[in-house]
């Protein structure tokens, strides 16, 4: 029976993940670790609670002692999710993306060495692979070339995975996945963001012309790569996950606006992201062919669910946009 920790279990991916495994798998128990910090919250896992295969630890990555005490707990497997992800956030300080994105990883390798684990599975992104032009896929071969500290910081924890793998033979999994939408996203990401701006007659910042590339995924078919990388992914393998969807922000913005009945006056265009990267786009070919995984929920069928989640979690939107929410809105945006 597998005992896993997960960490960063209450955040937007990580607790879509538990809720899903919890139900796909009925042996499985789950310790969730996770600090809290703004973009953890335990509303996300409120109907777990209870559960008897479930636990929640409160905990910082790196800090070594939290990490020693929830391995304490008869730990199989890591499954780490806990980072600070925001890539906006890492261009105002980038000292908590380096703490928590590589000291943190350092510090759960060393005790997955330490107390011994089946599989350590490190949940990065395609962003290592930095930006392509209009052509071309990111593979797990393609060079990392990570362009922000957000994802300088994932591509420096990879890095450590990999090398605690080849150094101490730690049976290692690196999963790197595109843009996820879904429930429970913190409205800082451009999806949750421009819906619950738009529910309330808001503006939506688009940044420079708007034609930015990314590659969506539903959160559900993540979790399903995240569970098959985990069970079946070879010890020091990468596995790349897709939703086989780009689309220009713009495009993605005048359909919002559409499904939700919302003038197309509510767009501003604002200053560009520093070092913005243009283009991502996956290859989940290795993924298909080596995990019989595959993205399964169409983009229309996911986002239309996805506007009807938040207009159904106003109260959840409410308690999130709250003073830090509107301090950090007002840095990044100023006046729309
Ligand atoms: P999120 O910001 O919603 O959640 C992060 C969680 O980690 C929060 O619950 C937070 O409290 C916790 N956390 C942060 N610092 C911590 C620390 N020091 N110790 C313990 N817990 C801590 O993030 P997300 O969007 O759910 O992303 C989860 C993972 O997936 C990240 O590693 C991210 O890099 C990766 N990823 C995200 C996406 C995406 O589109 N959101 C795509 C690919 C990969
Ligand atoms: O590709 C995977 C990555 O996707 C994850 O590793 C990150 O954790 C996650 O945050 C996400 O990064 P992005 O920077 O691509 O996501 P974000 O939602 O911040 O932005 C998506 C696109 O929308 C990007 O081109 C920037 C643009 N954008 C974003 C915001 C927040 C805007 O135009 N306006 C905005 O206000």
């Amino acid at each position: 029976m597998a005992r896993v920790l997960v960490t960063g279990g209450c955040g937007f991916i990580g607790s879509n993940f538990i809720r899903y495994l919890l139900a796909a798998d009925a042996t499985v128990e789950i310790v969730n670790f996770d600090a809290l910090t703004y973009a953890g919250n335990l509303a996300n896992l409120a109907d777990l609670q209870d559960h008897p295969r479930y636990r929640f630890i409160r905990g910082d990555v790196a800090d070594r002692d939290d990490v020693r005490m929830a391995m304490q707990q008869g730990i199989t497997d890591i499954i780490h999710f806990a980072a600070e992800s925001h890539v906006d956030r890492s261009i105002h300080d980038s000292g908590p993306f380096v703490r928590t994105n590589v000291i943190g990883t350092q510090v759960l390798l060393d005790a997955a060495r330490e107390f011994g684990v089946n599989k350590y599975v490190q949940i990065s992104t395609d962003e290592v692979y930095g930006s392509l032009g209009e052509t071309g896929y990111f593979t797990e071969t393609t060079p990392l070339h990570p362009n922000s500290p957000y994802s300088a910081s994932k591509a420096a924890a990879d890095l450590l995975v990999q090398a605690y793998h080849h150094t101490f033979g730690l049976p290692t999994v690196i999963t790197r996945c595109s843009n996820n939408y879904g429930p429970y996203q913190f409205p800082e990401k451009l999806i949750p963001l421009f819906i619950t701006n738009l529910l309330q007659d808001q503006p939506v910042p688009v940044y420079g012309d708007g034609w930015h590339v990314r590659d969506w995924i539903h959160v559900l078919d993540h979790c399903r790569g995240v569970e098959a990388a985990w069970r079946y992914g070879r010890p020091g393998e990468v596995y790349n996950f897709g939703g086989r969807c780009e689309m220009p922000n713009i495009v993605l913005t005048k359909l919002l606006l559409k499904l939700l009945g919302k003038p197309e006056s509510l767009i501003r265009y604002v200053a560009d992201r520093p070092g913005h990267d243009r283009r991502y786009a996956i290859d989940c070919s290795k993924a298909e062919q080596t995990l019989g995984w595959r993205p399964q929920v169409p983009f229309e069928t996911g986002l239309a669910e996805t506007i009807a989640w938040y207009q159904t979690h106003m109260a959840w939107v409410a308690s999130i946009k709250n003073k830090d929410y509107v301090n950090y809105y007002q840095k990044q945006y100023g006046q729309l």
